[in-house]
């Protein structure tokens, strides 16, 4: 059994970086023409370097700036790459930020650019990704699915996160987006899921693992007693993203070494 995206075209939005970038390489080892989306000119070299390491191993692939909080921008993303490589198989919805403050500090600003990055960017990739898997429709030589979506959520689509409520709330929503476009799009052979992270050592979360104390309290939430790794995630999104996964679709799938068996419970209640 070999996983294979062989002949598909992926877009990876936030791929110059943590999660996405492991995922960018992941589904570029397994074969795809790899998208590595990145936000902004800030961010450039990190994309270019995610690009080489796909390419020094073998893989295929550009990097392209596009904010996904903006409409416009998207649309023209998904315009180029299908001029560019004839259409899209798989769109990993990935992009997303955190801006953390007690809740009655939280400024709109802060509360707007995590729904504009963490949500509305979700549902406008995977809008304009569906739009043209319908365009194309199933082609066998690629899949025997019409295309496929993989949402990254997070352990916080089902575990309450004080002092960050707009991240919470941006993961709590993927779910339904998630479940109702699996829902809405079945019978299309588009097949829909979200992979929900645990603690994964990337920048995003950084103070949480850069010291031993920071560390140790964050295993305590571990059982698997080790901090997630930017592959842990790449390998099911490249699974998921196959023919292997073809009846799997609507579902959360949790990475995230225990962390939502609730550990506090192995000593108490
Ligand atoms: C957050 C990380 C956090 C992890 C577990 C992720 O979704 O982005 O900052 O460490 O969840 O709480």
């Amino acid at each position: 059994m070999k996983i294979s995206l062989h002949n598909q075209v992926a877009v990876v939005t936030g791929a110059s970086s943590g999660i996405g970038s492991g995922i960018a390489k992941s589904i570029a080892s397994a074969g795809a023409t790899v998208i590595v989306n990145h936000s902004s000119e800030r961010s450039v070299d990190e994309a270019k370097a995610v690009l080489k390491e796909i390419t020094d191993a073998g893989g295929n692939g550009i990097t392209y700036q596009c904010d996904v909080s903006k409409e416009d921008q998207v649309m023209k993303m998904f315009q180029d790459v299908v001029s560019q490589f004839g259409t899209v198989d798989i769109l990993i919805n990935n992009a997303g930020v955190q801006k953390d403050a007690k809740f009655t500090e939280m400024t709109i600003d802060q509360w707007n650019t995590v729904i504009g990055i963490n949500l509305t960017g979700q549902f406008l990739c995977a809008r304009e990704a569906i739009k043209e898997f319908l365009r194309r429709g199933i082609d066998p030589s690629r899949s025997v699915a019409c295309g496929k979506i993989i949402h990254i959520s997070s352990v916080h689509e089902i575990i309450p996160w004080a002092g960050h409520a707009n991240y919470a709330s941006s993961k709590g929503a993927i779910k339904m987006l998630m479940q109702t476009l699996a829902q809405e799009y079945g019978a299309d052979k588009i097949r829909v899921n979200s992979i929900c992270p645990g603690a994964i050592q990337t920048p995003i979360n950084k103070d949480a693992w850069s010291t031993p104390e920071a560390l140790n309290s964050l295993l305590n939430l571990i059982p698997y007693n080790r901090i997630g790794q930017p592959e842990d995630i790449g390998n099911l999104a490249a699974f998921l993203a196959s023919d292997l996964a073809d009846y799997i679709t609507g579902a959360s799938i949790f990475v995230d070494g225990g962390m939502t068996t609730f550990e506090s419970f192995s000593t108490g209640g």
